[in-house]
């Protein structure tokens, strides 16, 4: 899955993980947050519905990440004033940075599974001291993939190889086709 896999995902519009709105269990945990100087990373982005949230609501400091250049067109399109030199284009594995918060959505489940251990160090590196991460992933198994599904209890020792206070909780407020399979979590640098 690489560059080539995403941007022809996007150009044959075959995109069933872009629910066209920012996740609501994410803008959930976006509110018990209240730091609007907080520097955020948004990896493998996307359409980026939950930085057009973060942005509108004040938060100037968030920055896009993904490998595929459409869905970043696209998102300088609807949002002709967000700063242009923070959307990224490239690889987050290969991405370098210091943040205060990396944003969770629909990556982790999009990357082979055999990098996870990869993408925790990853987070781990981009984040400054007390940095975490805010997310949502899927708590059940996929056919194939990507997606690539998991659960609760495969997360919890992988991101507490890093990270400490890792919290995960199941979420009330998934839009009805993911109700029941999805789980929200942060844990901290
Ligand atoms: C399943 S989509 C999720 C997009 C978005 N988060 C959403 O919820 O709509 C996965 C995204 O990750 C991007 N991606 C995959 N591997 C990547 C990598 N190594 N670095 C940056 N972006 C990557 C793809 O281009 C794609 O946009």
């Amino acid at each position: 899955m690489d560059v080539n896999y995403w941007s022809l995902r996007y150009q044959k519009e075959q995109t069933g993980w872009d629910i066209g709105e920012a996740s609501r269990p994410l803008v959930q945990l976006f509110k018990e947050f209240e730091d609007k100087e907080a520097k955020i990373l948004i990896p493998g982005c996307g359409n980026a519905y939950e930085a057009e949230y973060l942005f509108n609501e004040g938060y100037q400091n968030v920055y896009l990440l993904d490998m595929a250049k459409e869905p970043l067109n696209d998102f300088i399109k609807r949002n002709p004033n967000f700063p242009s030199n923070q959307i990224l284009f490239g690889d987050f594995f290969k991405h370098i940075g210091s943040y205060d918060i990396i944003v969770e959505q629909t990556f982790f489940c999009a990357i082979n599974p055999n990098l996870r251990t990869l993408y925790v160090d990853k987070c781990h590196e981009l984040l400054n001291h007390k940095g975490r991460i805010l997310g949502v992933l899927f708590n059940r198994d996929f056919e194939g993939g990507p997606p690539f599904g998991g659960s609760i209890n495969q997360y919890v020792p992988l991101f507490k190889q890093k990270f400490s206070n890792v919290k995960f909780e199941y979420s009330k407020y998934s839009i009805e086709p993911r109700s029941g399979s999805e789980v929200v979590f942060s844990c901290e640098k």
